[in-house]
Formats: C-alpha cells, structure tokens, sequence
C-alpha cells in the first residue's frame, strides 16, 4: 500500500514527535526538514532503524531543503523558537513571523496542493501569516491548538473524577492562549454531563489549569515547551485528513461570518477529511461562551496587526 506523503518542517520536540507518531501509526512516509545541517538527516536515520523493531512499513528521510516539500499531501509546519519561562507565546510573535512566513511561500512553491497545517506558535496569528504568504484556500490551512488544549482539560477532568481520561469528552474553542474558551455543554464524563459531577467552581479551577496547561510544563522543563501532546493533536488531525475520517475537532481556521466573525483566524469545530477542512461545524453556544469567542477574535485581530507591523519593521530573510 502506498502510503501518502507528509512533510514535517522543524526537526525539534514537537516535530521529531510527530514524526514518529506518523510511522508508528502507519499514516505516512515523512520528510523531515529543518534548517540546522544534519539534525533532521540524523534523526530520520534513527527513525528508520526503529522500523524494524516496530514493525512499519512507511520509509522516514531528513533534508535540509524545501524542494523536499514536492509532492506532500501535507505539510506540518514545527519550525520555530519554543516558549522559556516567563515567556507568553505572543513573545515569539516576531521571531516565528519571520520563520513561518517564508515556509508558507515555500509551501505554496513546492506543494500547492498539500493542507498545511501550522504548530508553531503564537498559533492563532501564524496560521493568518501562513494563509496570507502561502496563497492558498482556507479549507487548506489550519492550525493545531484546540485538540491539545481538550486533551489537556480532558486530562485534568479524568485525574480529578480518577476515571480514565478517554471516557471524559470536551472541546475546548477560542484562541490558544488566555482566551481559550471551554464549551460546558460539550464536556461529558462517561457520557453524562459534567455539571452533573463537577460544580462550576470545580469546572473553573480545571479550565484555568487548562489555560495554563502549557505555562506549567514550561516551568518544569525550563529549556523548551511541551512536545508529547502537541505531538499526539497533531497526528490525530493527521489522521482524520490522511484517512479522510470526516471527524470534527476543535482547530485554528480562518473565518467569514461563521460564529458571526470574519477577517480572523480562530479555534472552532471543524470536519475535516482529505480536502482539508470540509466545513466549520455550527455548535450551540451559551451566551457567555460567544462573548468569549468574540472577545478570542478581537484579541487575535489586535495580534494580527502588530504582527504586520513586527514583521514590516524587521525585514524577512530569504530562506
Ligand atoms: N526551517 C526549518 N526549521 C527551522 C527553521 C526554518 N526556517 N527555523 C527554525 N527551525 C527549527 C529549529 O532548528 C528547531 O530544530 O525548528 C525546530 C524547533 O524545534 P524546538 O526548538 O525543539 O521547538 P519545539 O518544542 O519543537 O516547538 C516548535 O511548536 O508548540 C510549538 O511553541 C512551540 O513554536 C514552537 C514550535
């Protein structure tokens, strides 16, 4: 069986990760890509040497070259500086700019067909950069945050109910960061809803730990960010696309008039299969969680602004 072709850009934590989440499941042959010589090279040879051992068939190769994005169904971009401590992930606003940017025109050059799904951080305002730069349609960008931040809360849900997380479902919308926003009436534990076994005191303290989900691993790890879940919500966006599963999953699209906003790059549900995102799913809101989401939007649209303007004062490099 032929397997379809992935490439991953940024050889670091999420990206290698990834990697080798895409051979163990079977989903894809992969290029790695990074721009620091012989890391991606390198950790493509080990990979492969765990083929036999794991048993898959796909084949992983490292470059340090773009032509190597030709022919990629999709194309993940991980290049990028991590969050340190004390950094929020809008202080990597310009230094990501300035990397994503050119990948997106990379993309475009290389790979017009392939989905492009973006990683690198400040998520929200580098999936507008790479929908700009690259040119393509929107259903063919997107960006992975929301099934992270619900895995996260699903997490945090479990171990304080002690019951496995994978029975606990929540889809969690809004930006990365701050104005994350969880939707209560999508968040059930066994099935039953659950306000039925959390109060709204309990629920709030659980979406705060979730919002910082990230900012405490960062301080744990003090060199780098979170690489293992990033990791998994990337393959299980992989998945739906590569397997064209139809499934719908909270990620970052850019949005006309669906939630009533445009002009603006946001977590909401999507279904997404081989086209990429096949539509952006219409799920009810509260009150308070639409607020939420607009007050997301116009936090994200301020970024985009200084985002042109970062990236206006500070020219970017060629490739
Ligand atoms: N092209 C290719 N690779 C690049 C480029 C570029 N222009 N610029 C940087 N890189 C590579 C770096 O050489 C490094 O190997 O991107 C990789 C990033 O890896 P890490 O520093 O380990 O960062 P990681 O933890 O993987 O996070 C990457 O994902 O979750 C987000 O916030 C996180 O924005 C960060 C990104």
């Amino acid at each position: 069986m032929s397997l379809p072709h992935v490439t991953v850009v940024g050889a670091g934590q999420v990206g290698a990760t990834t990697t080798h989440l895409l051979a163990l499941q079977g989903l894809a042959n992969v290029t790695l890509v990074d721009i620091v010589e012989g890391l991606a090279e390198g950790k493509a040879l080990d990979l492969m040497q765990a083929a036999p051992m794991e048993g898959f068939a796909g084949w992983v190769r490292g470059s340090t070259a773009y032509a190597s994005l030709a022919g990629s169904r999709l194309v993940i971009v991980t290049a990028g500086l991590a969050r340190k401590p004390g950094m929020t992930r809008e202080d990597l606003l310009a230094a990501n700019a300035r990397i994503v940017g050119p990948i997106a025109e990379q993309v475009a050059a290389h790979a017009p067909q392939a989905i492009l799904l973006i990683v690198t951080n400040p998520l929200d305002l580098m999936v507008a950069l790479a929908l700009k730069r690259s040119g393509l349609p929107r259903t063919r960008v997107m960006g992975m945050a929301g099934v992270l931040d619900s895995a996260r809360l699903r997490a945090f849900i479990g171990e304080r109910l002690q019951v496995p997380s994978s029975t606990v479902q929540a889809m969690v919308l809004g930006s990365h960061g701050e104005l994350m926003v969880p939707i209560v009436s999508s968040i059930t534990v066994g099935g039953k809803p659950v306000t039925s076994v959390l109060s709204a005191q309990e629920l709030e303290a659980l979406f705060q730990r979730t919002r910082d989900g990230g900012a405490e691993i960062v301080r744990y790890l003090k060199t780098g960010s979170a690489f293992y879940a990033p990791a998994s919500g990337v393959v299980e966006m992989a998945g739906a696309i590569l397997r064209d599963t139809h499934a719908t999953l909270p990620a970052c699209a850019a949005l006309e008039g669906e939630y009533g906003l445009r002009d603006v790059c946001l977590g909401v549900p999507v279904q997404l299969g081989a086209k990429g995102i096949e539509r952006i799913v219409d799920m009810p809101l509260a009150p308070a969680e639409r607020q939420a989401l607009t007050a997301a939007a116009a936090q994200v649209r301020e970024g985009i602004a200084r985002l042109s303007a970062a990236v206006a004062a500070s020219p970017t490099p060629a490739p």
